[in-house]
């Protein structure tokens, strides 16, 4: 069925077709008994998949990465779909439009996206406002990604981050601080050792001052080498944040892509086309990390991948361009496929011991 459809889909302009599929399962979702149908197609019920971090327990490992829904307009939906966790955003104080279109394309054959997005959302306020209505499910964990405008000047960024975070931090269940979007000039300059420390630095002191401090994750770029990644680990530690999420879309365009004439466009690439990128950077963060709590996400499509990512040493796992490939059953085939693996609450043990 999903493959009829993706076809249709696949016909569209990228973004048009994002929205527009959003907009039907909105419409269905909204009516009535729909939402428990919605549940009972996509959604998949077990003990043994829910998942703590940071004292968050989901109803399972598998989250929405963030970019898919910036500002809270599909959160019933995706609710129903089964995810154990979304991360909206990113989210600037002020609403920007974001690059001009087109800005998102499908690589099929590598089952990968480039995207330029640069951030268009509604900003900080319009998201607290449809925050503050929506009833969350249990086991349901809302994250929130925040970011800078892109008109900003840098030596003024950390003061777009405090700003979404004080707007925001009523209504998130963690906060994840994004400083590795390529599409916003100079941002991923912000995750050098200097600059970082002083963003997190700051974000760390209002999250002490509220009365329940969050916890506080890094999204990082995949294009960091061992020794930038070691600064900022040091510095993640240093600023008492909870972890790191990695990663975001690379700049880079690894050999073997055989979808060549769209690999020529400007923006993040995401999808199968960096799981290996993915996979590497995790296992390295795992190593050095300590006790430092690892998202991973990058190219996660199936059982095997999110697996194979948790015993690299994620305890949850998040995905977006596999959603646009494996339609909306994704989240239950992968859920399904760890407990077939003996999946077990995500204790290490049981993630690495299995075969
Ligand atoms: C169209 C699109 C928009 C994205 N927007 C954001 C964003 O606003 N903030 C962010 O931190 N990551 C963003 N991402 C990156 C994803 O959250 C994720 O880190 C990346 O796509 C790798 O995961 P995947 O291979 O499962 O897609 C975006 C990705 C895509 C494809």
């Amino acid at each position: 069925m999903w493959k009829l459809l993706r076809r249709v889909f696949f016909l569209m302009d990228a973004e048009r077709a994002h929205v527009m599929t959003m907009q039907i399962m909105a419409a269905g979702v909204r009516l009535p008994g729909m939402a428990l149908l919605f549940k009972h197609w996509f959604c998949l019920e077990d003990d043994r998949l829910k998942t703590d971090v940071c004292g968050l327990v989901a109803r399972n490992p598998v989250g929405l990465a963030a970019g898919f829904d910036k500002d809270g307009r599909w959160l019933d939906v995706l609710a129903c779909l089964g995810f154990g966790h979304v991360e909206l955003g990113t989210v600037t104080p002020r609403p920007q439009p974001g690059n001009s279109k087109p800005r998102l394309f499908r690589l099929p054959l590598d089952r990968s996206i480039i995207n330029r997005m640069g951030f268009n959302n509604e900003g900080a306020e319009a998201l607290a406002r449809r925050l503050r209505h929506f009833e969350r499910p249990a086991g349901f964990v809302v994250g929130i990604n925040i970011g800078k405008n892109k008109d900003t000047p840098e030596d003024r960024a950390v003061d777009d981050y405090l700003s979404c975070f004080h707007t925001l931090a009523p209504h998130a269940d963690y906060m994840a601080i994004n400083v590795s979007s390529p599409n916003t000039p100079g941002l991923r300059k912000l995750q050098e050792r200097e600059p970082l420390n002083r963003l997190l630095g700051s974000l760390s002191d209002a999250n002490r001052k509220l009365s329940k401090p969050l916890p506080l994750f890094l999204k990082i770029a995949p294009d960091l080498d061992p020794s930038a990644l070691c600064d900022v680990v040091e510095v993640v530690r240093q600023n008492g944040f909870s972890g790191i999420i990695a990663c975001n879309t690379t700049i880079g365009r690894p050999s073997g892509l055989r979808e060549q004439s769209t690999a020529v466009e400007t923006g993040g690439l995401s999808g199968q086309a960096i799981q290996a990128l993915a996979q590497s950077r995790l296992s390295y963060l795992h190593s050095i990390g300590g006790d430092l709590r690892l998202i991973g996400v990058g190219g996660i499509a199936t059982a095997e991948d999110a697996h194979l990512r948790m015993a690299a040493g994620a305890r949850w796992v998040q995905l977006y361009t596999g959603l646009i490939f494996e339609g909306p059953m994704i989240v239950r085939r992968i859920n399904a496929g760890l407990l077939k693996k003996g999946f077990n609450g995500g204790s290490a043990s049981t993630i690495t011991n299995v075969s």
